[in-house]
């Protein structure tokens, strides 16, 4: 017990088991206590130090305080500059190829020379920082400002979770600077703006420019409600550290100190490995959670980088290889209003048709009145449109000196529709305190039936293959089907006869559906459509309550024990089965032969074989997709993370799994096929 210690001998033990458990959540994403536990070691510590403040130290974890201000930021002169890098505008294979050939004449090789071993890696889209450890301890973080000087930002740095206060391990050097990209995960972004915009604030433009905007704010309050992360890339100055021979193998030293280094990095060889790594980044680019602007390739062996040098503050022996932007200017064509699965009604901008983030764009979301009346946004004017990962396109601000002097009205939702849903006439509202309009329609609305539709037979709910909107226009148009359990009543007579439907699709159709017949309860409760119930929530629900009936005859203070749901989700739940048609649809729905497997009573009783453990996919599996992989696992009481660490469990990996394996075997983590899973999850 903590009371047989001294105060500073129990002081010095949180701190080293808060330091540890802080590394296990931010850094490697396996969290080996719950949170509530971690806050109790925290809370002890906090008390220590507050009787007795000379055991204060300034790597302590309390220390990431929240609450400071500052008069004004201090300027601090680098000891070694932060330059910046080259870039290839080049997105074509033709900047890689570049790149090598110009190295390649720079070291006076030739064509029989070997090719040269690069580290390739993300070109992060956030603002750099030097963080300096002295004796293990962070003692400053810093901007890059000039490169030569840049401004003192420890004071925000410090809230960062995923930046160790203190580096792991016995060996720290006594003087270490790492250096890496300050940035914000798309998610957290999203969420911040989704807040903002609740509470009717102002949005942000985008993950970048708030992440830099936070890290450089004199009051470090500004950066409670951001959630910033961190990726080491480099160093600085250092002082009795042997360096290691290639950049690869610096950043698993940096890694080991307890840093966050991203997984998507190889070593790859010539020219050919380095179109390579960029065309498989360029493939999973929008599934990564935050932005990135391209890839960097660095010279591997730190004797060829020296030899290689700089020239004018850049060095020779790296560059930024660039992907097209994910923000281009188009112009507004008109504002249409869209009813949505709920009755919510979105604005949304036609623009003349722009290449943005891989894909062309004509429309782009304005999310809400108050929205689009605070950017000003309005017919004719220049916008710039955002699209980043599977994020739906948005308008981010208008350029205001290219307003027409012809363009449109201040944007007023209600005079536009004359207080009348677009689809079906019913009143529109505006519930107080909300920053939505809806349809006061419901399920006699088309346009929120056909959301409906299309949610319940989307690929992440009851997965209906060939059921897209074009179908679902004709069927409610026509109608043919007015609520969900109506899809399972579709004859071949009644699908064959629809125009752009042949034979061979009507069958295919039906096929999907009746295949959609075996689902999971996770499934079937997201696919329903209850406001608030996303597909992590639903799978937390269908753990917790193990069946349908349950679930509809909770009370609210049941619901509330699901982790994660609090009362604004359990109450929309709670209103959603209050009213009699959804309960009647759940009871068709079965009664159609819509079924799922028992889970066994609830999560504790179910035999969860992979409890406590963590899986890393890379690959395609012969047979599982990704989603199916994922679902199998955490059913299973696995945890599925994106990145290989020493805490990763198993690998699995098939064709054409990439750097993950091979971290895998560099850590000595167990590798398994698909059949390897299996056996895995029948214990
Ligand atoms: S290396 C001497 N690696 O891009 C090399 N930079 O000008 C210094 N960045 O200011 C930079 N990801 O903020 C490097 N993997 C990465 C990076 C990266 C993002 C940023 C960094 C730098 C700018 C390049």
């Amino acid at each position: 017990m903590p009371d047989k210690k001294t105060p500073a001998a129990r002081a010095a033990e949180l701190r080293e088991q808060l330091h540890h458990h802080a590394h296990a959540y931010y850094v490697l994403d396996t969290p080996e206590i719950p949170d509530a536990e971690y806050d109790k070691l925290f809370q002890e510590l906090q008390a220590i130090e507050a009787e007795h403040p000379e055991l204060l130290t300034p790597d302590s974890p309390t220390q990431r305080v929240i609450g400071q201000v500052l008069p004004g930021l201090v300027p601090v002169k680098h000891t070694v500059p932060m330059l910046s890098i080259r870039t290839e505008t080049d997105t074509t294979a033709g900047g890689a190829e570049a790149f090598d050939a110009r190295v390649r004449r720079e070291l006076g090789l030739t064509e029989s020379d070997p090719p040269i071993e690069y580290a390739a890696e993300l070109k992060f889209d956030g603002l750099a920082i030097n963080l300096r450890y002295e004796g293990g301890v962070l003692t400053q973080a810093a901007t890059r400002g000039d490169g030569e000087t840049g401004e003192d930002v420890t004071h925000n740095i410090r809230t960062i979770g995923q930046i160790p206060l203190r580096l792991k391990g016995k060996h720290a050097p006594p003087v270490l600077e790492v250096r890496g990209e300050v940035y914000m995960r798309r998610d957290d972004f999203e969420r911040l703006n989704e807040r903002q915009r609740e509470k009717g604030g102002k949005t942000f433009i985008n993950p970048r420019n708030t992440a830099a905007g936070a890290v450089r704010q004199l009051d470090n309050r500004s950066l409670a409600d951001k959630k910033l992360s961190f990726y080491a890339y480099g160093l600085g100055d250092t002082q009795g550290w042997d360096r290691p021979p290639t950049h690869s193998a610096m950043l698993d030293a940096i890694a080991a100190f307890g840093l966050p280094v991203n997984a998507d990095r190889a070593v790859v060889k010539g020219a050919a490995g380095l179109v390579a790594f960029h065309q498989a980044i360029a493939a999973k680019r929008d599934e990564l959670p935050f932005d990135i602007d391209g890839v960097v390739y660095k010279v591997n062996d730190r004797a060829l980088q020296e030899k290689l040098g700089f020239v004018s503050r850049e060095p020779r022996w790296a560059v930024a290889h660039k992907y097209p932007a994910q923000e281009q200017m188009t112009r507004v064509l008109g504002i249409d209003i869209q009813v949505g699965r709920t009755g919510k009604l979105t604005p949304v901008a036609k623009l003349e048709p722009v290449f943005v983030g891989g894909t062309t764009v004509s429309n782009a979301t304005l999310h809400n009145e108050d929205e689009t009346r605070r950017k000003d946004v309005r017919i004719g004017d220049t916008v710039i449109v955002r699209r980043a990962g599977d994020v739906i396109p948005e308008v981010v601000g208008v350029v205001a000196d290219k307003r027409p002097a012809d363009a449109g009205e201040p944007f007023d939702l209600y005079k536009r529709l004359s207080g009348k849903c677009p689809v079906c006439g019913s009143p529109i509202e505006r519930p107080e305190g909300e920053a939505d309009w809806r349809c006061t329609g419901g399920i006699t609305c088309p346009a929120q039936r056909k959301q409906a539709l299309l949610h319940f037979a989307g690929r992440r709910a009851m997965d209906i293959e060939g059921l897209g909107d074009k179908l679902v226009d004709q069927l409610v148009d026509g109608g043919i089907v007015k609520t969900v359990p109506d899809l399972y009543k579709l004859g071949f007579a009644n699908l064959a006869a629809l125009e752009r439907m042949g034979g061979k699709s009507a069958q295919n159709l039906l096929d999907g559906i009746e295949k959609s017949k075996s689902t999971t309860l996770a499934r079937f409760l997201y696919s329903l459509g209850i406001r608030q119930v996303g597909e992590t929530t639903a799978k937390d629900l269908a753990r917790h309550f193990g069946s349908i009936d349950r679930l509809m005859d909770a009370r609210l203070e049941e619901l509330l024990e699901v982790p994660d749901v609090g009362p604004i989700v359990a109450e929309s739940i709670r209103d959603f089965f209050d009213q009699p048609h959804h309960r009647e649809v759940v009871d068709q729905l079965r009664a159609a032969g819509v079924n799922w497997p028992d889970v066994a009573g609830t999560a504790s009783d179910a035999p969860r074989p992979l409890l406590g453990k963590t899986l890393v996919l890379t690959g395609t599996l012969p047979t599982l997709s990704r989603d199916e992989a994922k679902e199998l696992i955490e059913a299973a009481g696995g945890k599925v993370s994106g990145s290989v660490s020493r805490k990763t469990n198993y690998v699995v990996a098939g064709e054409e799994a990439g750097s993950k394996l091979d971290k895998a075997r560099e850590l000595g983590v167990a590798v398994l096929d698909e059949d390897g899973l299996r056996a895995l999850l029948e214990g």
